[in-house]
Order: structure tokens, then C-alpha cells, then sequence
């Protein structure tokens, strides 16, 4: 026996009998009251807190209760919704304490939840979703952006900061520099930079040098890549090789063509750091769920491996993706609220059909209204297409097409229309999603709705696109483009779920939510003026709001327990320090994030 336990017993015995005997039978009977400690955990409130708004700003985006004072929250759950006093009260009900006492006497005796009050002018809502970004592609941008660059000669002032920032790649000419984010619509001539801009500057020449367009529909590669990639074929299937007039490659490589390029593949750790980013900036803006738009099986595996640690700060949706026309749905597992949070679900798959309007690549039923000798890019041939629609979908996955163009859009409608209409799907069980459907003709814009087919459309790409777009398509087609308000009305449900494509688009979700909105730069002017660009098109709050939040969680069939402050639901939200609902537009970008929760728990910021 140590000298600590024996000096432990004696000091016990110096209880008198009695009262420790007392002691023992208080302790066995609570015990044996099994009800008693739930009951005394619902007093004390230990992990229960209760977060109000004075100004009844909690927007719950639950029609039943659209705006309260008050959501009471139990571990990762919503419990209540309602006034203070109606939720306190019915949390005193709840802890089945006394049933019998009069409300006043529970009052007094109880020992009230914590209450967090945000100020009168901020809002609650919903925890905000992305339905469709591109998870480690926005930390690999954050590396190199080129999003600021407004010409040729800022793309490489760039890229000299960031070799003389990177001593090892300074010192090592054979390593990769990998950006993201040039658009040459912002430059002066708009035309397609070339191989030799990026061996003027004596730093980058001979370094292998790959560049995403912004929009990831195109890449621009220094002469030393276009050496190391040798003799290059004629043709790509559903891209191009831009050349010049001697037949020359020019160093850009559209939609297919970019698979030559032999860049080196990242290793875990490269996409540990990229997810650490991404995840850091979605929380600071405050997502909750992102839906990645093209997980490759390996990406796939990576997630998994984090959600089984319990690392994934976000819930994520992932769109499985190969490049293969082959069917290759055995590498996309299935998973549904998987991991030790349960945030990772993986049950639908992402197809593409065209390329991007950007680029030229939207496959267009029509040519250009600014190439008319050119119709755009359809990168799987509608064959190949259907049949991998078909076999996804009886293997049990929802599919998710990205559609740019009016002919891209509708003959996707065709190969849903025919699963839908002659081998018996049932859009509410399969929700089938188009991915951007940016133009359509007047007839699909109604076609779609009348399917069930999910649009899931990114504000953003509206704004970011007006001041080319209707040169691109002319005065008829527009009319069909970017056509949010004419998608919803068509939506037999009002389901239009809302994304941004990061890195293509901002991460902060009130950029979208603007764009919706007002349809407008941020600078306030549009082509149309002040009004906003085909401001009839615009989304209303509530509708920009639901589709940031529930019709994202429709189209990731989450809608029973995310999407809104609804009892019985994830305590996802966020406090933003401005009223998004009613200040004005321009107000709606300087509005900053004050806390954004998920399960319950604050991860960015603070009550
Ligand atoms: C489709 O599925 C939903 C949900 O299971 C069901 O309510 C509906 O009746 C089905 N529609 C048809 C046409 O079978
Ligand atoms: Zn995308």
C-alpha cells in the first residue's frame, strides 16, 4: 500500500459513519435515477446554449418560421426555434425535471443556458452552401494567382515575385511553376497570349511554366513545356491546340487538348495543404457545405482518409470525376454522411459536355455571333454520353453534367428526358443536376423545369461574363443565358441551388449572393446601368438566400437535415454583422463574417 493511499483512507475515516453512509445512499439513489441525470444535463445546459437576436434578424429559411428571436441548440443539434420565452419555456419542459411544478418555480430553480445575443444589426442564417466549387484547386490557385493580372506583362511580373519569393524553385530551373487565373478578356486586345511571352523575362526562360485560364477551360505553356511535350497530334477529340499560321503551336491547349500536358501529379501533402487553405477561407466566409464539382478517385481517397480522422472542418458533397469515356463507376465508392462527424457524402458523379464561353468552347447549336465559323466544343460526343448517363444511373448515382452552351444544354435534356420518359426514372428519387446551365434556349429553360432537372447555376459567372457575353451570342441568344429567375419560376419545386466555381469565382458566397441580387460589377455599373444587367433575371434575397442554403441541401439530398434552422436539424449557421436581407446592395460587400458554426461548435470567429 503507498504512503498517498493510506494517507487518503485515514482522511476519509475522519468522516463520522453516519454522514458518510448519508452520502452513499444520495449518491446510489442518483444513481439509479437514470432520468434524474438527463434531466439534471438539460438543467445545467452543459452542452446547450440558446443564440437570439433582439431584432428578430435570424433568418431561418423555414417557411414555417422565417425569421425568430431565438434557436436553441443541443450538441450538434437545432432543438428550437422561436421567441426567447418560448424557447426557454419549452426547454424547461424539456428537461422533464418536476413535471408537476408551475413554470414560475421551474424558473427560479433553474439554472438558465447559456444565451448569446448578436447585435441588433446582424443576421443569423443558415450555414451557407457552395454547390459547386473545386476544393484543392483553390488552394493550388492561392499558390501563384493570376486572377489580379490585367496583362501579359502583369502575368509575368507575377511569376518573377514568385520564383524570387521560392528560393528552392530560384534555384532549380527544371521545376514546375504551376498558376491559375489569367483571363485575356481583361486585356488590352483580348487575344490568347502565346508560348514566347513567358521566355522574354531572362528569370522565367527556360523554366517549364503551366497557366489555368480562370475558368480552367484552357492552358498557356511556356516554350519549354511545349519542347518537352514533343510532337503533338493533329487533332484532340473535344479540344484544340491553338496554332499559328504556319501551323505552329502556340503554347495555349483548350479543353481536351490540355491532357498532353505532362504537369507532375500531386503528392498528399500538396493536397493537405491546398484542402488546409481551402477549408480556412470557406469557414472565414462562412460555408458550411461545399460540393466539389470534380473529385478524381484519388481526391476521393484523400477526403476519405480525412474524414475517418475526423479532419474535415466543412461537410463536403463530392462529384466523382474521371476523364475516361469508359465507364469507371466502380472507383467512386458510396458514401453517405460518412467519417467520424459524418460530413462526407459521395453518391453523385460529374460529366462534362462542353468546354467554356471564355474559351470559346460552349458548344453552341448556332456559331458565334464573334467566330462564325465556329460553333464551340462538345468534349464527350453525345453517344458516348448517354450510355455513361444510363449505367451511372442504375448503378445508383445521381449525375451532375456540366452544360454550357445551348447545344450542350439540350442534348443533355434529350438523354434525361430519355431515362426520365422511357426507362422509368423518377427525377425526385434522382435529382439530376445540369452543372452551370448558362445558356439555354427559351424552349429547355422550361424543358428542364418540366423534367425535375436540377440547374445549378454561379451568379458570379453572370457578372464576371456580361461584359463579353452578348458579343459571344448576340441579342436573341442572351436572352436565354445566365436566366436565374426564369430557371427558378420553371422549377416545378422553386429549387435553384447556387454556387460560386471557386477558384474560377470568389470563395466569399456575398459575392454570389450580390450577383443574384443585383446583377451588377462591384463598382455598382452594368452594361444595363445601375438597374442591373437583364435586371429581370434577378433573384430576390429570399430566393438568393434558399439558394445558398436549403435548395443546395435539395440538390445533395440533404434537405432533411440541413438548409435551414428547422428543429431536428444540424446547428449550422452564421452571424454576419450586416443585414444582408435589407441593407443596400453595395453594403452587401462590405458585410463580414462575425461566427460561422457547424455542428453546434463555433470554427471561425465567436458569438
Ligand atoms: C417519384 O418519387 C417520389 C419520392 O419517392 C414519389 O413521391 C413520387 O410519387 C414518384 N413519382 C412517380 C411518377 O413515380
Ligand atoms: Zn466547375
Amino acid at each position: 500500500m503507498s504512503e498517498k493511499s493510506s494517507a487518503s483512507s485515514k482522511a476519509y475515516n475522519r468522516f463520522p459513519l453516519g454522514a458518510s453512509w448519508i452520502f452513499s445512499a444520495i449518491l446510489v439513489s442518483f444513481l439509479v435515477s437514470g432520468w434524474f441525470f438527463d434531466a439534471y444535463d438539460n438543467l445545467l445546459s452543459l452542452n446547450s446554449y440558446i443564440l437570439c437576436s433582439e431584432s428578430h434578424n435570424i433568418y431561418t429559411v423555414d417557411e414555417l418560421r422565417p425569421r425568430v428571436e431565438c434557436i436553441s441548440i443541443k450538441g450538434s443539434t437545432i432543438i428550437d426555434t422561436g421567441s426567447f420565452d418560448e424557447v426557454t419555456e419549452r426547454g424547461l419542459l424539456r428537461s422533464g425535471l418536476f413535471p408537476h411544478l408551475p413554470n414560475l418555480v421551474l424558473k427560479i430553480i433553474h439554472r438558465s443556458p447559456r444565451v448569446f445575443k448578436v447585435n441588433p444589426q446582424s443576421v443569423v442564417v443558415p450555414g451557407l452552401a457552395d454547390a459547386h466549387a473545386h476544393i484543392l484547386q483553390y488552394g493550388f490557385m492561392k499558390e501563384l494567382s493570376l486572377a489580379t493580372t490585367t496583362s501579359i506583362e502583369g502575368v509575368v511580373e507575377r511569376i518573377k515575385e514568385y520564383i524570387l519569393a521560392h528560393p528552392d524553385i530560384l534555384n532549380d530551373k527544371t521545376r514546375w511553376i504551376q498558376g491559375m487565373g489569367w483571363d485575356q478578356t481583361k486585356w488590352p486586345g483580348a487575344l490568347f497570349p502565346t508560348a514566347a511571352d513567358l521566355d522574354q523575362d531572362p528569370l522565367l526562360k527556360g523554366r517549364p511554366i503551366s497557366l489555368s485560364r480562370v475558368d480552367v477551360h484552357a492552358k498557356w505553356v511556356s516554350p519549354r513545356v511545349l519542347e518537352l511535350m514533343g510532337d503533338l497530334p493533329d487533332k484532340v477529340d473535344g479540344g484544340s491546340i491553338v496554332r499559328d499560321t504556319d501551323g505552329r503551336p502556340t503554347g495555349i491547349f483548350v479543353d481536351n487538348a490540355m491532357a498532353l500536358i505532362p504537369t507532375p501529379e500531386w503528392t498528399e501533402d500538396r493536397m493537405t495543404q491546398f484542402f488546409e487553405t481551402t477549408m480556412r477561407d470557406a469557414l472565414a466566409h462562412g460555408l458550411t457545405s461545399i460540393h466539389d464539382a470534380m473529385s478524381f478517385p484519388d481526391y476521393i481517397q484523400f477526403y476519405k482518409k480525412k474524414a475517418d480522422e475526423g479532419k474535415l472542418p466543412n461537410r463536403l458533397y463530392l462529384m466523382g470525376h474521371s476523364p475516361s469515356n469508359d465507364y469507371w463507376g466502380a472507383q467512386i465508392p458510396q458514401l453517405i454522411d460518412y467519417g467520424k462527424h459524418g460530413r462526407l457524402t459521395v453518391r453523385s458523379v460529374k460529366l462534362v459536355t462542353d468546354g467554356a464561353l471564355g474559351s470559346w468552347g460552349a458548344a453552341l447549336l448556332e456559331p458565334y455571333s464573334d467566330k462564325p465559323d465556329f460553333s464551340g466544343l462538345i468534349l464527350t460526343p453525345p453517344k458516348e454520353l448517354s450510355d455513361l448517363v444510363h449505367k451511372f444511373w442504375k448503378d445508383g448515382f445521381q449525375v451532375n453534367i456540366h452544360c454550357i452552351g445551348d447545344r450542350a444544354n439540350h442534348v443533355v435534356l434529350d438523354i434525361f428526358e430519355d431515362i426520365m420518359s422511357n426507362h422509368g426514372a423518377n427525377a425526385t428519387e434522382w435529382r439530376p443536376r445540369i452543372e452551370h446551365a448558362q445558356i439555354m434556349t427559351m424552349e429547355d429553360l422550361q424543358r428542364s423545369g418540366k423534367l425535375g432537372v436540377l440547374a445549378s447555376v454561379q451568379p458570379t459567372h453572370a457578372t464576371s461574363d456580361m461584359a463579353y457575353a452578348e458579343t459571344r451570342l448576340g441579342p436573341d441568344r442572351i436572352k436565354g443565358a445566365y436566366a436565374y429567375q426564369t430557371l427558378l419560376q420553371a422549377s416545378p419545386n422553386h429549387v435553384l441551388p447556387l454556387g460560386s466555381d471557386f477558384p474560377v469565382e470568389s470563395i466569399n458566397p456575398l459575392l454570389g449572393f450580390y450577383a443574384a441580387v443585383a446583377r451588377l460589377y462591384v463598382d455598382g455599373s452594368s452594361p444595363h446601368g445601375e438597374g442591373g444587367w437583364y435586371p429581370q433575371e434577378k433573384l430576390t434575397r429570399a430566393q438568393a438566400l434558399k439558394g445558398m442554403t436549403l435548395d443546395a441541401a435539395y440538390a445533395s439530398f440533404a434537405e432533411n437535415s440541413l438548409g435551414s434552422l428547422t428543429p431536428g436539424k444540424k446547428a449550422d449557421f452564421v452571424v454576419f454583422d450586416g443585414d444582408i436581407m435589407t441593407i443596400p446592395f453595395a453594403d452587401i460587400l462590405k458585410t463580414k463574417v462575425s461566427a460561422t458554426a457547424i455542428d453546434g461548435k463555433v470554427v471561425y470567429g465567436s458569438l
